[in-house]
């Protein structure tokens, strides 16, 4: 059996940066209460009508393919993901393949639906299929354009001062050397809370758009808008269905526990101890949950790295922008042990260890 490593990073954050006070401005908000709650005190919005979800997934990983030292056809499979996709359908793997101009070698690309832990997953599928000898160049990638969709009235603002924009990505790249790269994956799912953390509408609760197939169920339509094309509901735009929601609190206390389990387990799987890690990357949700994690179990500031200060929550380009800031800091070196884990909406979590 082949070993996966991490052969590149690259990561790309968009020029504009937002700050709380910049938020302030359109929302009844303040910077001192976005900071003493998450830790935020600026994100990045992508630009409007030039970058994309997929423009800037294929950035970071221009820049993660060059560092591996190989290139774009040496790539031979694509897994992207995201919960802010260029479109509801095809997902972003296909439009990045197009995007990068590696469609001549038809390679296959799958996009990833698990949020804030959708590196994690796409980390732990890439290195199952390298390890299978099925694919010797993986292209994995988190990419997020948060600020397309959020709530930017009050109404919303528990959530929107949370999120910013930006990708990561990583080649992962088989090896012979057993000592390097990933050691151990662990991914965990539970569906009871889904809509705890979630986008809601539009989708198939609203049941068929075509009242010849079914009795017409009443959306509140407004007939004057044609809404066959559109798909949203004036009641939906009233009530703001179509943002995301989040019951804060209800996340923060699974994801203080979930965290240190899924940690605790994948060392336990490579027979390591928490002392044995030198850079945990937790997903940037929220520098409070961060910091909790890091407590509980009992690492030093040097041995945890955090950017959500900057960049904001990026949900599945968080650990792979964290995870290249770190290693571009200096911070990761070559035989390091390196944990990443998220934890977020479905609920999904997960983690990976991995020697540098
Ligand atoms: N600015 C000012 N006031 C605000 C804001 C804001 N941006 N947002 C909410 N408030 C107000 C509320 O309206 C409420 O006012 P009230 O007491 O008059 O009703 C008050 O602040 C407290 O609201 P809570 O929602 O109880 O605030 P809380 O202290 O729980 O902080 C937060 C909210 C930061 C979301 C917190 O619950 C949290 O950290 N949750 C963890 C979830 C998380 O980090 N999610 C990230 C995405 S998911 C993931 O990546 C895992």
């Amino acid at each position: 059996m082949y070993q996966s490593k991490i052969a590149g990073l690259g990561k790309y954050l968009p020029d504009r940066i937002v700050t709380n006070d910049d938020l302030s401005k359109v929302m009844e908000t303040s910077d001192e209460w976005i900071q003493e709650r998450t830790g935020i005190k600026e994100r990045r919005y992508a630009k409007k009508h030039e970058e994309t979800t997929t423009t800037m997934a294929a950035k970071a990983s221009t820049i993660a393919i060059d560092r591996a030292g190989i290139t774009k056809e040496d790539v031979d499979f694509i897994i992207f993901a995201t919960l802010s996709p260029d479109y509801y359908f095809p997902g972003c793997g296909v439009l990045l393949q197009r995007e990068l101009g590696i469609t001549k070698t038809e390679i296959g690309a799958l996009d990833i639906r698990n949020q804030c832990s959708g590196f994690i997953y796409a980390l732990s599928i890439a290195d199952q299929y390298i390890k299978s000898g099925m694919y010797k160049n993986i292209l994995v990638v988190g990419s997020e354009m948060h600020s397309m969709g959020l709530d930017f009235s009050t109404r919303g603002r528990a959530v929107t001062v949370i999120f910013g924009d930006g990708a990561g990505a990583a080649i992962v790249q088989r090896t012979d050397n057993k000592d390097q790269g990933i050691l151990s994956t662990k991914l965990h799912s539970d569906g009871t809370y889904a809509e705890k953390l979630a986008f809601l509408a539009p989708g198939s609760h609203g049941g068929y758009h075509n009242d010849q197939l079914e009795e017409p169920v009443d959306y509140g339509f407004d007939k004057s808008i044609d809404y066959g094309e559109i798909f949203f509901t004036e009641k939906m735009l009233n009530e703001g269905k179509y943002y995301p929601r989040m019951e804060g609190q209800f996340v923060f206390k699974l994801a203080v526990t979930k965290f240190p389990e899924v940690i605790g387990e994948v060392l336990e799987d490579a027979k390591l101890e928490t002392s044995d890690i030198n850079m945990l990357i937790p997903h940037q949700a929220n520098l409070r949950i961060a910091s909790f994690v890091q407590k509980r179990l009992g690492l030093g500031d040097d041995q945890v790295f955090n950017n959500i200060q900057k960049y904001g929550n990026t949900t599945a380009a968080s650990i792979p922008i964290a995870f290249c800031e770190a290693w571009e800091e200096g911070k990761i070196k070559e035989g390091d042990l390196v944990c990443l884990a998220a934890f977020g909406s479905g609920f999904t979590w997960g983690a990976a260890l991995l020697r540098f």
